[in-house]
């Protein structure tokens, strides 16, 4: 008799919200997490105390920037930066401690260390081996190390650095322009640091719709962030409180260097599985040093399965959540199931970024039919009160179905904006679906419908 029906190595989104659907089910449940707290790299060290300094940071820039003209007159706030790391680290608290008590409400046992697998149905954590019928490996994802760039987590730091600086640079280098380094980049600027993002590519974040990039990239600069764009970061070169970039331009190969008090590293994350014991189990690996699964997150080995930023797909911690709970009713004997095709991703500056679905790009790659509805936050009533109307929502919809096939926004409220697309495209809607719905006056969402209604007759207010 095994001791549990399934073991989760990994309290991570992906895995606790898996150990609470396991244990829903009926499913004798335990998860194993070492870190001390629950909640993985994202509620501990990632996207929670990301946004609690992101909010704290958008608050000190509306002061400076917004409140007078709204006849809010005074002395803007100054940062004191214990305090506000001292929020963050309640924030963080807040959620952990929640996961902890949902654990006990369901039943749920929370095994403390790191988890080893000696062999398939057998988990051991310290001198104790636990028996399980499943095994579901959530062990998320660390920073992707930069060849000639050596992390000391003090004035080199990875994004987990990032959240604890001692103060607040006078200079950060990101070297990234992805989500990382634009997102924690924003903070510190907001917080008055000269920063300057170093990327190898010539758009910011890879893979989003290119319109978006470009608008993206115009407003941060606009909003005080120097990029050097097209540069291959070579080396760091760091004492105890500075530290030497040197970057080449891919353009002309010309070597270059710059100083910061600080550097953040930001150029992607890889799957974590040291120490699982995967290589004498012979569990398959992609070429990229993922978890092979099938279509059930099984691996090659019957009764171990695989979930979140350890597969293939985004390492977004909601993408982990939907295989969690999926990969649950597959081992209680039901049929989870993930739409890989509607995954929203967001980047959480201000404006924020939201996408969901095809870009334009990939619509002109595959030849696709399509047709594209935009509507500039400009003519959105709220937004312009708001101080909030840079931007657009930007939806494709397929030419003669009038499907929608992909969404981007960039925006205030673009991640929460998506999901009304998001639901849309679950249920296979029209843009003339969307633009049928009534939506409240006045609210941001309104820019969505009108967006809508450029795929048709064409918007109103514009
Ligand atoms: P990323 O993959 O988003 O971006 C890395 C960037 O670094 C790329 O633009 C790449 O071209 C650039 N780069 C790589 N090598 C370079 C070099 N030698 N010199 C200059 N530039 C170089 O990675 P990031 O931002 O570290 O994020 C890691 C993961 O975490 C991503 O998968 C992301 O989706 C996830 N994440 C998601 C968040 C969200 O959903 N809001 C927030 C934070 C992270």
């Amino acid at each position: 008799m095994a001791n549990y029906d399934v073991i989760i190595i990994g309290g991570g989104p992906g895995g606790y919200v898996c150990a609470i659907r396991c244990a829903q089910l009926g499913l004798k449940t335990a998860c194993i997490e070492g870190r001390g707290a629950l909640g993985g790299t994202c509620l501990n060290v990632g996207c929670m105390p990301s946004k609690a300094l992101l909010h704290a940071s958008h608050q000190l820039h509306e002061a400076e920037t917004n409140f007078a003209k709204m006849g809010l007159k005074g002395k803007s706030p100054s940062v004191d930066w214990k305090q506000m790391l001292a929020y963050k680290d309640e924030v963080v608290e807040g959620n952990t401690k929640g996961i902890e008590f949902l654990f006990k409400k369901n039943k749920v046992d929370w095994i403390q260390g790191w988890g080893t697998i000696p062999g398939a149905g057998k988990v051991k954590v310290g001198d104790e081996v636990h028996e399980a019928k499943n095994i579901i490996i959530a062990t998320g994802s660390e920073p992707a190390s930069l060849p000639g760039v050596e992390v000391d987590e003090n004035v080199v730091v990875t994004s987990t650095g990032a959240l604890e600086l001692n103060k607040i640079p006078k200079k950060l280098v990101v070297i990234g322009a992805g989500v990382i380094g634009l997102e924690l980049g924003s903070v510190y600027s907001r917080l008055g640091a000269e920063v300057t993002v170093i990327e190898y590519l010539d758009v910011v974040t890879p893979g989003m719709d290119g319109e978006v990039q470009k608008t993206f990239q115009r407003i941060l600069k606009k909003q005080g962030l120097n990029f050097i764009m097209g540069a291959a970061v070579q080396k760091t070169e760091a004492t105890k409180t500075k530290a030497k970039v040197t970057y080449k331009l891919r353009k002309d190969d010309s070597e270059h260097t710059i100083d910061a008090d600080t550097v953040l590293v930001a150029t992607g994350r890889k799957p974590y599985t040291d120490g699982l014991g995967l290589d004498a189990l012979g569990v398959e690996m992609t070429k990229r040093g993922q978890i092979n699964v099938g279509a059930d997150w099984q691996t090659n080995v019957p009764g171990i399965y695989a979930i979140g930023d350890v597969i293939e797909g985004p390492m977004l911690a909601h993408k982990a959540e939907d295989e969690g709970m999926a990969v649950a009713e597959q081992v209680a004997g039901k049929h989870g199931h993930v739409n890989y095709g509607v995954i929203p991703g967001v980047i959480y500056t201000a404006p924020e970024v939201a996408n969901v679905g095809a870009t334009e790009e990939i619509l002109k790659e595959q030849g696709h039919n399509y047709k594209v509805g935009k509507f500039m936050f400009m003519g959105n009533g709220r937004a312009k009160a708001n101080f909030a109307a840079e931007g657009f929502v930007k939806i494709l919809a397929d030419k003669d179905t009038d499907r929608i096939l992909g969404a981007h926004i960039i925006g205030p409220a673009a991640g929460d904006l998506i999901h009304e697309i998001c639901v849309a495209m679950e249920f296979g809607a029209s843009a003339e679906d969307l633009a049928l719905t009534c939506h409240a006056h006045p609210t941001y969402s309104e820019a969505v419908r009108e967006a809508a209604l450029a795929c048709g007759d064409g918007p109103i207010h514009s």
